[in-house]
């Protein structure tokens, strides 16, 4: 099996790219960052398999070279990676680490030279252990915080970049790691998720406003969208899947595209949001210029007793990745078409993450992961789909070019499209990476 599409089955100016992130590739423990409330809490007993962290992961901070040498080679147009915040600004504020802004300018010099587009991320969710120490999310100067070290970076990389996002996936950086307490750090309240949500959407808009003024350019924000399908057809599910819908999806494009909340969030977060949080809006609704949607699965959702919000997931019917997530497809395409319609209108969205943790084995220095192409196949179907239709979907990026420290699943679950051996770090492109290759491979 390959992969079942050309160029040509998309527009001239359709991009193709692969998606990492810092905390997850680069090893760092090099180069002088500082440590993130990552570390800390990989280091607490419980929250990480194996209590894996990311003090070497794969090594790009020295092997990046190669590491760009693969995405050129597989054709593809641009880089969608992430700068850690902890190794540009080791306090998170102040003084800045020379070696961590060299090594970005380094990482972006060495993309431009192999004709590959450099499309950055400012927070990937290694928040500065000495900012965590204030508060983190919960703290509303976080939002001045975060705008001084996009400044601090952009000063010195903006000229470069093709693209600049802000956050990465608003709903992980609060409610996953606030409420459910899944991600560092690790917190379980709904105060503090109220809080961490208006403030990481108001840090969006604030760094927005700042990097604008300062004359750059093609700037967005990355979203994380995830269908809810009701568990059965009560009226009960059909309410506790909108809900869910509320607090996913759209607790963050409402806010960045209409500058409101929606009322199903507001049933549980309005008593704690900061005072005058109305009045921060108009920030957090600043114009951007593109929209990223990451795209992986669909839940299933039944109403259940107790407090905000009242709900439970329940195991669907669907083949499952080795995330145990559903494999729904027809999810994308319907986000782009409502995030469009609904949302962003003409703006350009791009499908800035979408892949698979697939069980794959090692045999003869490659992986046949052939799970991994069908449901690459099956998502660039729906884009392409969405596209025809006159959704302005301009691009597709693949999570994720390496096998990488997949956060609380540690080393365990592998999305590479590249196998990573995390004792030699030796990188061995799998079938789906040669997919891509010969599907992106432009005429001579
Ligand atoms: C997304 C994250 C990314 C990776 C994938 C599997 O939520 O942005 O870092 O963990 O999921």
């Amino acid at each position: 099996m390959t992969l079942d599409f050309r160029r040509a089955d998309f527009a001239e100016d359709f991009l193709f790219g692969v998606s990492t992130s810092a905390y997850q590739i680069e090893g760092h423990a090099y180069g002088g960052a500082g440590s993130t409330h990552w570390d800390s809490f990989a280091a607490t007993p419980g929250n990480v398999a194996n209590a894996e962290d990311g003090a070497r992961a794969c090594d790009h901070y020295h092997l990046w070279e190669s590491d760009l040498d693969l995405i050129a080679a597989g054709n593809f147009d641009v880089y969608r990676f992430s700068a850690s915040w902890a190794r540009v600004l080791p306090e998170g504020r102040g003084t800045p680490n020379p070696e961590g802004l060299d090594f970005y300018d380094r990482l972006i010099d060495g993309m431009l030279d192999r004709g590959i587009k450099p499309a950055l991320t400012l927070y990937h969710w290694e928040l500065p252990s000495a900012l965590a120490d204030l508060g983190g999310w919960r703290n509303p100067d976080i939002a001045k915080w975060f705008s001084d070290y996009a400044e601090v970076l952009m000063a010195r990389v903006g000229d470069r970049v093709w693209s600049t996002a802000t956050i990465n996936e608003f709903w992980c950086v609060s409610w996953l790691s606030h409420f459910l307490g899944h991600h560092a750090p690790g917190l379980r309240d709904i105060r503090a998720a109220s809080r961490a949500i208006h403030h990481v959407l108001l840090a969006h808009g604030t760094a927005t406003q700042a990097l604008r003024a300062a004359g750059f350019g093609n700037l967005g924000a990355v979203f994380n969208l995830e269908h809810s399908t009701p568990a059965d057809a009560t009226p009960a599910a059909q309410d506790a899947a909108a809900r869910y819908d509320a607090i996913y999806n759209e607790a963050f494009l409402g806010p960045v595209f209409h500058q409101s909340y929606p009322e199903r969030l507001l049933d549980g977060i309005a008593s704690h949001l900061p005072d005058g949080w109305q009045d921060d809006m108009s920030t957090i609704a600043t114009p951007v210029d593109w929209c990223g949607i990451n795209y992986y699965t669909r839940k299933l959702i039944a109403p259940a007793p107790g407090p905000y919000p009242s709900l439970r997931e329940v195991e669907g019917p669907l083949p499952k990745t080795n995330m145990g997530w559903e494999i729904y497809p027809e999810g994308l395409g319907q986000f782009l078409r409502r995030v469009a319609d609904r949302f962003t209108g003409d703006l350009p969205l791009y499908v800035t993450e979408n892949g698979m943790a697939a069980p794959d084995t090692l045999a003869g220095g490659t992986v046949a992961d052939e799970d991994r192409i069908a449901y690459f196949n099956a998502h660039l179907a729906e884009v392409r789909a969405a596209a025809r239709d006159g959704v302005p979907v301009k691009g597709y990026f693949a999570w994720s070019l390496l096998d990488n420290y997949e956060w609380a699943f540690g080393y365990d679950k592998r999305f590479g499209m590249v196998h990573v051996d995390f004792d030699s770090l030796e990188r061995r492109p799998k079938a789906s990476y040669h997919g891509f290759q010969s599907a992106l491979r432009r005429a001579p």
